[in-house]
């Protein structure tokens, strides 16, 4: 009887749990995926090996490894501070002095487009957020095909982005692992048989995940070809200056494209130039025909964000504004964003000349070509494994590493792990 009385408490809050199931509104609810990056970190945060490196996460860090925040920024912080700002809401399209002035600085001061005003530029929630919007007003206004085709591989929230906004998302042929760098008569291959009116992304400097970008003159081929196809171009500019250091040969691609007449839109972010990732500044353009075009563009623009989240956020915007606004404080931002570029390309040689001071007899000349924040380093999947494993070197299963996670106290270590598992 004891037992029995026992048995019956013991199922008691199973059943109650049981039930509570069946009659919620959610029941039906799988368990998701975790996100790939994010379960990097949170192996790499387990680990308690004091060598362990993260290489997983795109975000720059200093020589020491530590976390950047730019001096403009600070100073551009105190400013603020200083003035006593409100806290109003923005406009819905967002701060028009950050949307003039990243509109200025992807386009150039030079640029026709710019210049006449046929164009229109609205404030996003950083680079996610901008292309959300892109893909929304894809969603809404674009006649042609529902089909973007992407580079393969891409950044991989581009997929979630575009079918979660209704458009389909498409490859085509980009990177050859082979060689480790691009795979140019395949895309270009691919590229020309895109159906006419369909709309192509690319990303405009610092491809992510590979570090791979054409050269001008492929760049060159790549505008003809798009022309020719009457494909709506797509660029998604998340690195501008970040690359190569320089944010005019960074955007060159963008202004060579407009130039050839080429109407593109365009996502822009500020997280990793001016390391204001939580800080959410972005923006969207779309170039048009002319400024009526661009004022009715703009309308609908504000229709579509309204519903979404209303008007963005004031402090990153008004942060970025006044660094390219202020003569000062932009001159050193683009020394600083120079010095964090400066400092990648850095790590890229450095990791090259120790895996060959480690013996290593590969060619790693794809780790020196590659440019920006990250390198695919053509490591096998069962090599990254045992990186992590035996090493405590963390990165995602594609061998994407984030360089911006060496420092010259590390990179000795990670030359001669990857040595180790590639020998
Ligand atoms: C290619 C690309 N586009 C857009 C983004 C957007 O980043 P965020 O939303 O942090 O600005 C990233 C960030 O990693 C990226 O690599």
């Amino acid at each position: 009887m004891a037992l029995l009385h026992s048995c019956r408490l013991l199922a008691a809050p199973r059943l109650a749990a049981a039930a509570s199931r069946a009659s919620s509104w959610w029941s039906h609810v799988e368990m998701g995926p975790p996100d790939p990056i994010m379960g990097v970190t949170e192996a790499f945060k387990r680990d308690t090996n004091s060598k362990k490196m993260n290489l997983g996460v795109g975000a720059y860090r200093d020589d020491n490894g530590k976390p950047y925040v730019l001096s403009c920024v600070r100073k551009a912080e105190a400013m603020i501070a200083s003035k006593k700002m409100d806290k109003e809401y923005l406009p819905i399209g967002g701060l028009a002095d950050f949307t003039r002035a990243a509109a200025e600085l992807s386009l150039g001061e030079n640029s026709e487009a710019f210049k006449s005003g046929r164009y229109v530029t609205v404030q996003g929630i950083s680079g996610t957020g901008s292309l959300r919007i892109g893909a929304n007003f894809l969603q809404r206004f674009f006649k042609g095909s529902r089909d973007v085709y992407l580079p393969k591989p891409s950044w991989a929230n581009h997929t979630s982005i575009f079918r979660d906004a209704g458009m389909q998302p498409q490859a085509y042929r980009y990177y050859d692992p082979k060689t480790c760098s691009l795979d140019f008569s395949g895309a270009m291959d691919d590229i020309s048989k895109i159906p006419e009116k369909s709309i192509i992304l690319l990303h405009a400097c610092a491809h992510n995940p590979t570090g791979v970008d054409p050269r001008q003159e492929q760049w060159k081929e790549l505008a003809a070809t798009v022309k020719k196809r009457n494909l709506l171009v797509y660029f998604d500019m998340a690195y501008q200056g970040f690359a190569s250091g320089d944010i005019n040969r960074d955007a060159w691609a963008v202004r060579y494209f407009i130039e050839q007449g080429i109407n593109i839109i365009l996502s822009q972010s500020f997280a990793k130039n001016m390391g204001l990732y939580g800080e959410r500044a972005g923006a969207f353009t779309v170039i048009c025909s002319d400024v009526d075009e661009a004022k009715r563009v703009e309308s609908q623009l504000k229709i579509l964000i309204r519903p979404m989240y209303s008007n963005p956020p004031a402090n990153g915007a008004r942060i970025a504004s006044l660094i390219l606004n202020t003569p000062e404080l932009r001159k050193e931002w683009l020394t600083e964003v120079k010095s964090m570029a400066d400092r990648i390309i850095s790590m890229r040689t450095q990791l090259v000349s120790n895996l060959k001071k480690e013996g290593s007899s590969r060619n790693w000349q794809h780790i020196t070509d590659q440019i920006g924040m990250f390198c695919f380093t053509g490591l096998k999947p069962e090599q990254v494994e045992r990186l992590t494993k035996e090493f405590s070197v963390y990165m995602t299963k594609d061998g994407r590493i984030s360089v911006a996670g060496v420092t010259s106290g590390n990179v000795g270590y990670l030359a001669h792990a990857i040595h180790q598992v590639t020998k």
